[in-house]
């Protein structure tokens, strides 16, 4: 997403707003990915918060515009599929912060005045870490184990019972007596450092994924599908809390925690009782020193209110208990040195640079890289020479600052400038791509008039940091949509040297025996993974010759099947930037076929600027879509990639056949809701190619309103004018799929 300033959300045309969704669909998936599949995050829990609630104000302000694929009502903790949901008894409620003495005075001070009429009374309460992992309620009948589950959003978890049953610390059956008929004994989930780094290790020694944090590789080793890899991961438990009781456990939250030991779970040795703020804050800082040599993640300490019945009394705000606080440490800090800066190209073309550091350990973890985010950060300065708040004049040989707050990525939080070499310059972003050569450019915002504060590499098709991810994008399924190469395939056929190039994916047929013996390679591969990360022996694998190469000859099939796809899907296939979707249907209406699409992307490129000397004028297409066209066709190296492709490939002319004998021909048109087949413009041109009018509200003149899920007032109102409503599986059997 851009740093720029936002619009106010009242202030966005239709058009700004359909992009701005789009790049938030596709920032909050990433994001997603990132947090829940990859377990690394790539930005901080407030970040992805703005990003879901900006996404919500504009859904709330152009509900036409909602995308088939909105991330809204995605619970962000969204269950991973094969879980299923269980709903907490008791919620599952989080802590309020303290960050100062002063906060923490301002606790006891309320709770004094909560109780004030109760003369003599003397609050206690207890203080524990607050252990950085993930939270897990754990519910016992009768003192069996017979149901585990995460937190999730705190209402509804995912059932996790099978992997909670291979931690050694949660025991299947209560030990010695006096457990309530039922109790959820709730705690926190971690991985020690130690295990942490075994894991690391043992992944690295077979080419596998690389771990963040200790806290993320728990959570991804809670969500697996095969116990038994959670079973080799050794995760530990705390037990902290409790959820739906039948009974109190005992009149204080200290012995209740006792009593849990007895039971048979682990508890922290760190739990102490006090009455003051002064023996809290003593225990706070008895905490933090042995932070480091604990051996697994703390992030605070926590305060309780020891007495049940005054936790009872004093009660809850909206999810939060009013008798409890986190005082959270600062975030661990440690000073290093740049060695050096790289540039590392995304995925997307932008250039990231990163500051390799002198290793340092903080916090339990050890880090050698930080982000240097772009050249205004590490200049300190816009493009305009002016000081931004987050930049910081960084430069190779300085002595610097760095921190890592729980599980967010490193940044570095100063300079210490009077550590600087004499001969430290500052830093010179390159001009070029350091993969493939083509020109990295920072693009100006047409709307602010601002340059981007990325740089970007402008070789789309031809630059190998790209090439990958938008051949991907090229067989996905609003793509061309090839059934069997997904994302997976993709990356092995890239790894492997059989696909370079668009073209080469229609080439893969060519080379069977490469492609088989890649795909057997990766299976052979998966198994030692598994193998090494539960540390089980294979049991009997079969041998890559039993396996049936049906498979092969219908992925090859379905490539083929692909050679002349419809133009507008064609056109988003590329890739090229700024043309998603909906931009690609109106390029496909505009020039009508690929070669006309060309022949102008070329004339354009010839003629430098004068973007309407060439492009025509066409509703909904700005400047932006425009510039990313002539751009991809001003690199000659895009452009032979293109041609390559356009020998194997031959998209479909995109004829408009009003059809008179079609059964819409002719009648008034209406899409509203949620369509979940097609997009809002796929859908138009399908109905005005099959005659019919497309209008945008319903009226006593309209035919038919298709209506997707989320129907809102345009289906009153057609219900109110005798409409004809139907679904879009209905509008699909009326039309025939065309
Ligand atoms: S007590 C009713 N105690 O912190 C209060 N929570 O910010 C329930 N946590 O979701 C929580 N260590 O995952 C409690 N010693 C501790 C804790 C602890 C870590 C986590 C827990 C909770 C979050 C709240």
């Amino acid at each position: 997403m851009s740093d720029l300033p936002l619009k106010d959300v009242s202030d966005l045309s239709e058009d700004e707003a359909r992009g701005e969704l789009e790049q938030l669909a596709a920032a909050i998936a990433a994001a997603d990915q990132a947090y829940h599949q990859n377990d690394a995050p790539e930005i901080t829990d407030a970040e992805y918060d703005a990003l879901r609630i900006r996404n919500a104000e504009i859904e709330g302000a152009f509900p036409e515009l909602v995308r088939s694929d909105t991330p809204t009502g995605k619970v962000g903790a969204a269950p991973a599929e094969g879980f299923s949901k269980v709903r907490h008894a008791v919620p599952m409620l989080s802590l309020a912060k303290a960050y100062t003495d002063e906060d923490v005075a301002d606790f006891i001070e309320r709770g004094r005045r909560f109780f004030q009429k109760d003369e003599g009374l003397e609050i206690a309460f207890t203080a524990e870490p607050k252990i950085d992992g993930l939270s897990a309620s754990l519910r016992y009948e009768n003192g069996v184990f017979v149901q585990g589950a995460t937190r999730g959003d705190g209402s509804v978890g995912e059932d996790i019972t099978a992997n909670l049953r291979t931690i050694a610390d949660i025991p299947h059956k209560l030990k010695g007596s006096g457990w309530p008929e039922t109790i959820e004994i709730r705690g926190e989930v971690y991985m020690t450092y130690a295990e942490f780094q075994a894991l690391k290790e043992r992944s690295a020694a077979v080419g596998g994924q690389d771990y963040v944090n200790p806290r993320n590789t728990a959570a991804g080793s809670l969500r697996q599908k095969d116990p038994s890899v959670t079973a080799s991961r050794n995760l530990k438990f705390f037990a902290y809390a409790w959820g739906f009781t039948t009974a109190d456990p005992a009149p204080t939250q200290f012995e209740a925690v006792q009593k849990f030991k007895d039971w048979g779970f682990a508890i922290s040795p760190l739990m102490e009782r006090a009455k003051s703020v002064e023996e809290l804050i003593a225990h706070y800082h008895r905490i933090e020193e042995q932070r480091s040599s604990l051996g697994y993640d703390i992030d605070g300490v926590v305060y309780k209110v020891d007495q049940l019945e005054l936790q009872r009394r004093w009660g809850f705000v909206t999810g939060e208990p009013r008798w409890a606080v986190a005082h959270k440490f600062p975030a661990e800090q440690a000073t290093t040195r740049v060695r050096d800066i790289e540039i590392q190209v995304g995925r997307t073309g932008t250039l990231a640079p990163v500051a390799r550091l002198d290793p340092v350990s903080v916090g339990g973890v050890t880090v050698v890289n930080v982000t240097l985010h772009n050249e205004d950060y590490i200049a300190g300065r816009d493009s305009n020479g002016l000081p931004i708040r987050e930049g910081k004049d960084i430069r190779i040989g300085d002595t610097v600052t760095i921190q890592r707050a729980g599980d967010v990525i490193p940044q570095i939080v100063d300079v210490l400038l009077d550590k600087r070499p004499a001969d430290a310059s500052p830093y010179e972003m390159p001009h070029t791509c350091p993969v493939c050569g083509s020109p990295a450019v920072r693009e100006l915002n047409e709307k602010t008039g601002k340059e981007d504060s990325r740089r970007r590499c402008t070789g789309e098709l031809v630059c190998p940091a790209q090439a990958m991810e938008s051949l991907k994008h090229f067989v996905s399924r609003g793509a061309l949509d090839i059934e069997g190469l997904g994302a997976e395939n993709i990356e092995l056929f890239f790894s492997k040297g059989l696909v370079k190039t668009h073209a080469d994916i229609f080439r893969l047929k060519h080379r069977r025996a490469d492609v088989q013996q890649a795909l057997a390679e990766r299976r052979e591969e998966q198994a030692r993974a598994r193998e090494a990360a539960s540390g089980k022996a294979r049991k009997n694998v079969r041998s890559v010759e039993d396996r049936n190469y049906e498979g092969l000859d219908k992925l090859f099939a379905a490539i083929d099947a692909r050679r002349d796809p419809e133009l507008d899907r064609f056109i988003f296939a590329l890739g090229i930037r700024h043309i998603g979707e909906t931009t690609a249907a109106v390029l496909a209406r505009t020039f009508s076929t690929i070669g006309e699409l060309r022949a102008k992307g070329i004339e354009a490129a010839a003629a430098g600027g004068g973007l309407h000397d060439v492009f025509p004028s066409v509703n909904g297409l700005g400047d932006t879509v425009w510039e990313a066209l002539r751009d991809f066709f001003d690199n000659e190296r895009n452009v032979e990639a293109f041609d390559q492709l356009l020998t194997e490939v031959t998209p479909k002319d995109y004829v408009v056949t009003i059809s008179a004998d079609s059964k819409v021909a002719g009648k008034t048109v209406v899409f509203t809701g949620t369509l979940e087949k097609m997009s809002r413009s796929e859908a138009k041109a399908m109905a005005e190619r099959l005659g019919a009018k497309v209008a945008g509200s319903v009226s006593a003149k309209t035919d038919i309103l298709v209506a997707g899920p989320g129907a809102g007032s345009k289906l009153k109102t057609a219900q109110e004018h005798g409409v004809e409503v139907i679904t879009e599986d209905e509008w699909f059997e009326r039309v025939g799929k065309s």
